[in-house]
């Protein structure tokens, strides 16, 4: 497959609306429910998008110090639904790892148990499923919680 290379910057106010289009047409978060606080996202400093000539192409939002079990945690990625499969997510998460590598040991996500194309996607990039958190987010909907070594 071929890779469209991306920018990776902090995200700022300007983009807001595109990751939100981006949330908002896509799963997990049509069947959670859930939408993204992108605006405390940027007040942390943890939010940064991928750009293609300027436009919005995907986010990632990530704590790269020990959260948990001195790992850092992914906390949301999106890409455009019409340019996935390009390598955009893969640049997202390979930024994110080489940012909480110089922090932690270990990097940690959850993904929900319905959103298959996302387990395949991690297992990919070398994540390995370390437990499961049963109706956390929605009643018959497990988050599993996956893991990669960093160093
Ligand atoms: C998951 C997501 C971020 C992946 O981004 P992407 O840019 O489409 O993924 P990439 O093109 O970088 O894929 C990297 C590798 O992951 C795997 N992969 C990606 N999407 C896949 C899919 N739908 N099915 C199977 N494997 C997949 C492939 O092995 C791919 O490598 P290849 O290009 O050599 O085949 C994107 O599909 C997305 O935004 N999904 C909706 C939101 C979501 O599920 N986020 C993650 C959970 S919160």
């Amino acid at each position: 497959m071929p890779t469209i290379p991306v920018k990776i910057r902090p995200m700022n106010k300007n983009h807001i609306a595109a990751c939100d289009d981006i949330v908002r047409t896509s799963e997990p978060w049509k069947t959670l429910r859930e939408r993204v606080d992108f605006s405390a996202a940027i007040r942390s400093k943890q939010v940064y998008v991928a750009l293609i000539e300027g436009a919005v192409a995907g986010f990632v939002i990530f704590t790269a110090g020990p959260v948990f079990a001195r790992g850092g945690y992914l906390r949301a990625l999106g890409v455009a639904p019409a340019i996935r499969g390009l390598g955009i997510g893969r640049q997202l998460m390979k930024f994110a790892e080489k940012t909480a590598v110089k922090q932690s040991q270990n990097f940690f996500l959850c993904v929900s148990s319905f959103n298959k194309p996302g387990q395949l996607f991690y297992k990919s990039l070398g994540y390995a499923k370390a437990g499961k958190l049963d109706n956390l987010i929605k009643q018959g909907v497990s988050e599993l919680i996956y893991w990669k070594r960093l160093k």
